[in-house]
């Protein structure tokens, strides 16, 4: 459950609320007012915000923590969830550095050029960002069109803050909400979207501060918790979880071959009290074979975990079904997952929703009141281009999905 208490300097946690002026529009936290004129299509228009800017608490440029995936051909692809060195490639829209007083945050959006072509073609409204993390994705839209304005959505106060930072010249055409992404109809209040964009995963800012406990680089608590105020951490994981289900997560959530031998290592170490301990824990269950190539041999382990701890994948599919509720006919939704578990729910979310004839009967004519709600844009998964993900590792295992609601 997501917690919707403030704190202090932290976020702006109001629910939507119906105008009472018109039941045609609402109003989405304080900053837009959104009409859904008789043509269905939403338009946005500014009203005065009270949005406090938050100061930005320190989010460093990432070092970059491999993320070992398996795409959805079942090919595996080691790839690097943290900040590229070097800059994408001269034809992506590259968001830069974005100087918010406290600290600099370099992330380059991945597969950005994509993004901003994706939704250059959606009615004009409003774009919610279900995974805001620093707003560099955001930042490429709202730049690419003046008639679109962005709701951000995060459970990280930290990434709400240097998002609004980042996006303040945009006025009120910005709007970020601390929300879990399945909660993306409540963020709407019944109003409804030209597009919906979903980074799946952890931002570069979680995994490079080491009191996150995302990171086995860095000695650091058994956190993991990407809302701070969520109750279970990895500390509850390793430390309570029976072995056999512990083994289960590690397979489920990240295809870790020695899942059952990590969960043995972990249960005889108990108790473990930091992400150092935990990583040598992991590392001690790996045959020293397997420990000589691809990432680093936590990996794995450390995603599964993670993975667990904010339950990444059971939300996924709520939160795509009620992102393609929440589109206006032509608006779009695109997907950016980073591992096989993800991008199965992903490509099966989206091509259920684009069925023609009811499952297992495509031989007959669909029955009456039976259509379609979407138009897969490209059936297979994009992937970066070879350029970006030389320039960019973390795009590495990107894939990128996207379809049309009709
Ligand atoms: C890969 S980062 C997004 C980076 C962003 N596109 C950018 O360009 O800066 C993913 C973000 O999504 C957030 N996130 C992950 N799962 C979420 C969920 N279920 N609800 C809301 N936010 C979530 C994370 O906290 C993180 O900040």
């Amino acid at each position: 459950m997501i917690t919707l208490a403030p704190r202090p300097g932290a976020t702006r946690l109001l629910p939507p609320q119906k105008s009472p002026l018109s039941p045609e529009i609402t109003a989405v936290g304080g900053g837009f007012v959104l009409s859904t004129g008789g043509h269905g299509k939403s338009q946005l228009r500014p009203f005065p915000s009270s949005t406090p800017r938050d100061s930005f608490p320190g989010w460093t440029p990432a070092g970059g923590q491999q993320e070992s995936t398996t795409a959805g051909d079942g090919t595996e692809r080691p790839g690097v969830r943290g900040e590229a060195a070097d800059p994408v490639s001269s034809d992506q829209p590259v968001a830069g550095p974005a100087e918010t007083g406290e600290s600099v945050f370099a992330h380059v959006p991945v597969m950005a050029g994509e993004i901003v072509a994706l939704f250059a073609e959606v009615p004009p409204g409003l774009i919610v960002d279900a995974t805001l993390g620093g707003g560099g994705h955001s930042e490429a839209l709202l730049s690419s069109r003046s008639d679109i304005s962005v709701l951000g959505l995060d459970r990280d106060p930290a990434a709400l803050a240097a998002a609004r930072a980042r996006l303040a010249r945009f006025g009120d055409r910005f709007e970020a909400r601390h929300l879990r992404f399945d909660h993306i109809g409540e963020a709407l209040g019944g109003s409804r979207a030209a597009g919906v964009l979903f980074d799946l995963g952890v931002s570069s800012h979680q995994l490079d501060r080491p009191e996150r406990g995302f990171s086995y680089r860095a000695g650091g608590p058994l956190d993991m918790r990407m809302d701070p105020a969520s109750t279970l951490t990895a500390a509850d994981v390793v430390n309570t979880y029976e072995e056999t289900e512990l083994a289960r997560v590690l397979r489920r959530n990240a295809d870790e071959r020695f899942a059952s031998r990590i969960a043995r290592a972990i249960v005889g170490a108990r108790p473990l009290h930091d992400t150092a301990e935990l990583a040598a824990t992991i590392i001690s269950a790996i045959p020293a074979a397997a420990r000589r190539s691809g990432p680093h041999p936590a990996t794995r382990s450390f995603q599964a975990i993670r993975i667990e701890v904010n339950s990444e994948l059971e939300v996924l599919a709520p939160a795509l079904e009620a992102a393609i509720e929440g589109l206006t006919p032509g608006g779009r939704i695109a997907v950016l997952a980073y591992h096989s578990g993800e991008d199965r729910i992903v490509k099966s979310v989206l091509r259920e929703a684009a069925r023609t004839s009811p499952r297992g009967r495509p031989d007959l004519p669909p029955p009456p009141g039976f259509s379609p709600r979407l138009r897969l844009i490209r059936s297979a998964g994009r992937r970066p281009s070879e350029a970006e993900m030389a320039a960019n590792p973390r795009s590495t295992s990107a894939r990128l999905r996207a379809a049309e609601r009709i």
